[in-house]
Parts: C-alpha cells; sequence; structure tokens
C-alpha cells in the first residue's frame, strides 16, 4: 500500500502512584508471587487512588503528550479516548478531557474495544485524517480494570492494573502508516466479558465484573496477533526482519514469547513493562509506547509494529515508519 501520512507528535502516561506487589496479593488470595510470575510475568501493578477516576489519568497522560508536541489545546481538532471503563456512561470521557485540557475546537468520543482500544483509535484517526475531516488528534487510551475487576477472584484479580496513555497524531511531519490489520470475532466474545449493560434486559440486575476464560483468551491471542502481524507486514511488503521494534498489548510474558517463537523473531524486539503495570487494557499499548520513547528505543527512522488483542475478541495491528 502508499503510506499514509501520521505522526506522534507528543507522547505521555497517567500512572497511579499506589503499587500492589504480587506478595502483596498473596496476603488475601490463594496465589502466590511464583504462580504468578511463572505464568504471566506481572510483578506488580498500580491501582488507582479511591477518590479519582480513569479521567484523571487521562487528563494527565493528555497534558503531558500536548506539552511534547508543543501544539496549543485549540489546535486539536479531535479527542478519542479508548477505554471500557469511562468515568460516566455519559458524558463520555472524552468530553471531560477535552474540557480540562482546553481542547475547545474539538470533538470527542469514547471508543469502546477494550485492549484493542488504542489501535483502533489510530485506525479511526487516519480515517478522519485521509477524508480531510481532522488535522491534529489526542487519542488516549485508558482503564481502570482494577475498579471492575473481582477482587476475591485469583483467575482475573493478578493480571490486571490501571494507567492512561495519550499521543497527539498529526498529519503534519515525516511519520507514516505502512501497514496496519484489525478485525473482531463476536462469536468467542464471551471470552472476555463484563456482563451487565443498561440497554441488556436479562443482564440487567448482574453487576460489572470482568469474567474471563484464560486458556481460550491465551489461545485465541497467541495466534491473532502473529496473523495481524503478518499481514500488516504483506501490506506494507516488508518481513518481521525489516521491523526495529515490537510494541506489543502487555498481557502475558507467556503470549509474548510464543508469538515471537511463531514469527521467527527475537524477543528483545518486543518492549515490555508488564512486569511492573500487569494488563492495563486500552492503556497498555500507549504507555509502553511513552515509555519506549523515554529510554530512547524509537529512533528516528525506525520502523515500529504495535499489535495487540482484546475483549470482542478484537485484534489489531499498526506499523509505523517512525519520523526520521
Ligand atoms: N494463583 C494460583 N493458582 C492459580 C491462579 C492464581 N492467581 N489462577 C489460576 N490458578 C490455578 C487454577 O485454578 C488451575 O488450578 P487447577 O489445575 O487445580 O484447576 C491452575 O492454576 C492452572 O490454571 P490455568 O487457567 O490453566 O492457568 P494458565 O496457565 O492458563 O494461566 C492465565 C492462566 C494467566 C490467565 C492465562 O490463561 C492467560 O494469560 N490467559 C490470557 C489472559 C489475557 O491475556 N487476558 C486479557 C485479555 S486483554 C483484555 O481485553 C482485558
Amino acid at each position: 500500500m502508499k503510506p499514509i501520512s501520521l505522526t506522534f507528535a507528543g507522547l505521555g502516561k497517567g500512572i497511579p502512584q499506589t503499587v500492589v506487589t504480587n506478595q502483596d496479593l498473596a496476603e488475601s488470595l490463594d496465589t502466590s508471587d511464583e504462580w504468578i510470575t511463572a505464568r504471566t510475568g506481572i510483578k506488580s501493578r498500580r491501582i488507582l487512588e479511591d477518590d479519582k477516576a480513569l479521567s484523571y489519568l487521562a487528563i494527565k497522560a493528555g497534558r503531558q503528550a500536548l506539552e511534547m508536541a508543543g501544539l496549543p489545546a485549540s489546535d486539536i481538532d479531535l479527542v478519542i479516548v479508548a477505554t471500557v471503563t469511562p468515568d460516566t456512561f455519559m458524558p463520555a470521557t472524552a468530553c471531560r478531557v477535552a474540557h480540562a485540557l482546553g481542547c475547545q475546537n474539538a470533538g470527542a468520543f469514547d471508543l469502546n474495544i477494550a485492549c484493542s482500544g488504542f489501535l483502533y483509535g489510530i485506525l479511526t484517526t487516519i480515517a478522519q485524517m485521509e477524508s480531510g475531516l481532522v488535522q491534529n488528534v489526542l487519542l488516549i487510551g485508558g482503564d481502570t480494570l482494577s475498579r471492575i475487576v473481582d477482587w476475591t477472584d485469583r483467575r482475573t484479580a493478578v493480571l490486571f492494573g490501571d494507567c492512561a496513555g495519550a499521543a497527539v497524531l498529526t498529519r503534519r511531519g515525516a511519520g507514516q502508516i505502512l501497514g496496519y490489520d484489525y478485525g473482531a470475532d463476536g462469536s468467542a466474545g464471551s471470552a472476555l466479558k463484563i456482563e451487565a449493560g443498561p440497554s441488556n434486559p436479562s443482564d440487567c440486575d448482574k453487576d460489572y465484573k470482568v469474567t474471563m476464560d484464560g486458556r481460550a483468551v491465551f489461545r485465541f491471542a497467541a495466534g491473532a496477533i502473529v496473523n495481524s502481524c503478518r499481514r500488516s507486514l504483506d501490506m506494507a511488503g516488508l518481513t518481521i526482519d525489516d521491523v526495529d521494534l515490537i510494541i506489543p498489548h502487555q498481557a502475558n510474558l507467556r503470549i509474548i514469547e510464543s508469538a515471537a517463537k511463531k514469527l521467527r523473531c527475537p524477543i528483545d524486539k518486543f518492549f515490555m513493562n508488564l512486569d511492573k503495570y500487569g494488563n492495563t487494557s486500552a492503556g497498555s499499548i500507549p504507555v509502553a509506547l511513552t515509555e519506549a520513547h523515554e529510554e530512547g528505543r524509537l529512533q528516528p527512522g525506525s520502523r515500529v509494529l504495535l499489535t495487540g488483542f482484546g475483549g470482542g475478541l478484537s485484534w489489531g495491528s499498526v506499523l509505523l515508519g517512525w519520523p526520521a
């Protein structure tokens, strides 16, 4: 395909201060640091303080991304917040964030596709840019899954954490989208779900807790991200050897190791911070991207492959040409 102009002009993150280690969890749950580390690679996670909501993290991340981009908030045409844990169903968290940051000329909406949200947000952004609707977009991915985890269920409670990451995306600049892929398979959706929903009469008395068939999600994820990466690379006419850095959804070290093996790619090409934060859903990829930038791993001219999966079940990949 012909590359599409898109530059990541600014990056930012909002991370809660409260750290919960595996040992902390083992005090109240029938689990252990050994089990969690061996099965997931996670050592600790951050949990948002009780008196705050997702918008607190999203605003923090968004402000940092705007500062790095050096762009006035009034130049932002659209604010997207990808999340399954909005402050409220209405107004959208994106409206709160746009208001708090002074993006008074921007449209704003939330995007609900779980851990794939940031990737879907990039593709939504390029569609809007290519059609001429927008020039500058503030895209935020974030979740506070700690609020909807059943803390008595060891199969899910140990996996998740809270955070938000942000990017200022602009048509100007030398950055490019070289390939992409996304999709969803609703037939497998019950493997990872929040049962309750305001318009679902049969489920209206259920509470808003995450339930998951971990093995089914694992099998799906290990195949989905490999196929999705391959489709993005094929679109660009490139191979995995042409990629400098892969930023995967930070769900589980074993899923990433399995993908690396199937793609025949050295594991050190995969950026990882899941040991510190656990699975932070829509926040995972933008926070990893921000930390990759902080660590100097996004060099001018490098090719960066973002890839992930999540509730839906859904998946996505975006191959970036980082600005020269
Ligand atoms: N501590 C100790 N033992 C545990 C724990 C725990 N926290 N959780 C489960 N176990 C036990 C189980 O009860 C089971 O015991 P049994 O054999 O006596 O029945 C045993 O450990 C093995 O359980 P499995 O579920 O088979 O363990 P598995 O190796 O599959 O690991 C895990 C579980 C980590 C959840 C894995 O399946 C996984 O990572 N799946 C993908 C999850 C994922 O990525 N979810 C996020 C999707 S993204 C999004 O949109 C939010």
